[in-house]
C-alpha cells in the first residue's frame, strides 16, 4: 500500500457538486484506485445508503411529491443522513476504513440553503444533530457549468433535477461559496475537463490534503 493510501485509513472524504458533474464516475474510479492498493473503502450515497435511508430517498426524488415543502425536504435529507452516520459511517471510521460519501451536508447547504432559501445557519444547526461530530476532513466539489451538466444528465429527470436552470445555477454558486468560506476542508475541482484529467486533479487534491498539508487528524468517534 502506498503512503497516500496508508494516510487515508480512518478518514472521511465527501464528493459533491451540481447534478451532471460526473461525480459518480469519479467516485467509482477513486474507490477502485484505493481498493487496488488494499485499502478498505466504505462507499456511501446520499440520500440513502441504508435500508431506512433508501426509503427516504424514494420519497425525496419521486416527481409525484411535488407538493413537498422546503423544510420537509431539508429535514428528510437530514434524517437519511443521521441514519447513515450512525449505521455506516461511524462504524467504518472506527474500523480504520476510508469512507467516501457521494454527497453530504454540503449538498443540503447548496440545494436547500443557497438555492432553496433556508438560512445556512439553520441548516448548520440541524446538521450538528444529524452528523454528531462526524464531518468530512475533505469535501471535493466537482464544479461544472450548467450547460455541460445538462448534457451529462439522464433525460429522465428526478424531482430535484426538474427544478430548472436558475435553481441549478444557484446550487453551483452555493458550492463555490462554501469552498471559499472553508478553504481548509474544501477543494474545488474543474469537472468540465476530461474524465482522466478530473481523476488526476482529484488525486492531487487528496494528496495535498492528507500528505502535504498538516495531515488531517482522525475523527474521535
Ligand atoms: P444524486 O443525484 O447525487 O443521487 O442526488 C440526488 C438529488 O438530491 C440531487 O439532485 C441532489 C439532491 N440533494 C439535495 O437537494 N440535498 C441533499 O442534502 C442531498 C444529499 C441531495
Amino acid at each position: 500500500m502506498d503512503v497516500l493510501a496508508q494516510s487515508l485509513s480512518g478518514q472521511f472524504v465527501a464528493f459533491d457538486g451540481p447534478d451532471g458533474s460526473g461525480k459518480s464516475t469519479q467516485i467509482r474510479r477513486f474507490v477502485e484506485h484505493f481498493r487496488a492498493q488494499g485499502l478498505v473503502v466504505r462507499e456511501v450515497r446520499e440520500p440513502g445508503g441504508t435500508a431506512i435511508g433508501e426509503q427516504v430517498r424514494t420519497i425525496l426524488l419521486d416527481p409525484i411529491n411535488e407538493a413537498m415543502t422546503l423544510p420537509c425536504e431539508m429535514l428528510l435529507y437530514m434524517a437519511s443522513r443521521a441514519q447513515l452516520v450512525e449505521q455506516e459511517i461511524k462504524p467504518a471510521l472506527k474500523q480504520g476504513e476510508l469512507v467516501i460519501a457521494d454527497r453530504f451536508v454540503s449538498a443540503t447547504l447548496a440545494y436547500q440553503g443557497t438555492a432553496g432559501g433556508i438560512p445556512v445557519e439553520w441548516i448548520q444547526q440541524v446538521a450538528e444533530v444529524a452528523v454528531a461530530g462526524c464531518w468530512p476532513s475533505l469535501t471535493l466539489i466537482l464544479d461544472v457549468d450548467d450547460q455541460t451538466a445538462a448534457g451529462r444528465l439522464n433525460p429522465l429527470l428526478d424531482r430535484m433535477e426538474l427544478k430548472g436552470r436558475a435553481f441549478h445555477a444557484k446550487v453551483r454558486e452555493g458550492f463555490l461559496e462554501q469552498a471559499q468560506t472553508w478553504p481548509e476542508r474544501y477543494c474545488v475541482i474543474d469537472a468540465k475537463e476530461s474524465e482522466d484529467n478530473v481523476r488526476k486533479a482529484v488525486l492531487e487534491a487528496v494528496e495535498n490534503r492528507f500528505l502535504h498539508e498538516n495531515p488531517a487528524k482522525k475523527l474521535e468517534i
